[in-house]
């Protein structure tokens, strides 16, 4: 990530990362803001974007803004000019057209052009939905919007979430999966038998031209039958 980072201040002066939420960042936000860690990436340079977000204030238990904001953000010192969060707070479509403007501040060619993110992070839940995109949910064949509406089957139901149209133009997909819970739809994405794998969001994440990268914990790979990457113990920490 860090290394993503560099690259993309070196060749255009910023670092446009979407987040991802739910419990699996923590560690790496944590260990992102660390003193051993921070000084690796100039995050002057960096605007902080969101994946997704649930509906609910940013202050809330739930929010993804709030545990970035509590692991990575405050530590480090962000300015609030650097933050760009979903407001989950307010009415889901105006929240969702709001974000998409927020979007189009970051897109070079301006009109109908995709943004073009240098880092997604997502994460995984064990049914197979990333970012706040579900199993059989419409949002997954929106074609023109960057940020819609979701609906959650469990948790906070009401969500906003980047599309696979933004998600997909991305530079680099950065998949972080953790927990034996997640092995088996790992196995089925990574390794498919059939074609079950089609029913999970996480399979269309396809990048049009960018690179998807896996990180996973040993528990997340354990049904993994062979390496589809070097294994790097230190890393997975
Ligand atoms: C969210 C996330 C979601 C998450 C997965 C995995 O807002 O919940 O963006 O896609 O990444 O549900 O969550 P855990 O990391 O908690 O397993």
């Amino acid at each position: 990530m860090i290394a993503v980072g560099t690259a993309a201040i070196a060749a255009r002066g910023r670092f446009l990362i979407a987040l991802s939420g739910g419990s699996t960042p923590r560690s790496l936000y944590t260990r992102l803001a660390s003193p051993d860690c921070a000084d690796r990436l100039d995050w002057s340079r960096v605007q902080v974007l969101f994946g997704d977000e649930r509906a609910v204030p940013p202050t809330h238990a739930d929010s993804n803004f709030a545990m970035a904001d509590q692991t990575l953000f405050t530590p480090l010192r962000l300015a609030p000019a650097q933050i760009h969060r979903m407001r989950g707070e307010d009415e889901p479509e105006a929240a969702a057209a709001q974000y998409e403007n927020t979007l189009r501040r970051f897109t070079a060619g301006g009109g109908g052009a995709w943004p073009i993110l240098d880092l997604v992070l997502l994460g995984m839940g064990e049914d197979g939905h990333t970012a706040s995109l579900f199993p059989n949910g419409p949002e997954l064949h929106e074609r023109t919007r960057w940020v819609t509406p979701s609906y959650s089957p469990q948790g906070t139901r009401t969500r906003l979430t980047l599309t696979l149209g933004v998600i997909n133009r991305a530079s680099v997909v950065l998949f972080l999966v953790a927990g034996a819970n997640k092995a088996t739809v790992v196995r089925h994405l990574l390794e498919p038998q059939t074609d079950d794998a089609v029913r999970y969001p996480a399979a269309l994440v396809q990048p049009v031209a960018g690179q998807l990268v896996w990180y996973l914990d040993q528990a997340a790979a354990a049904k993994l039958t062979r390496s589809q990457q070097t294994c790097h113990p230190e890393r997975t920490k």
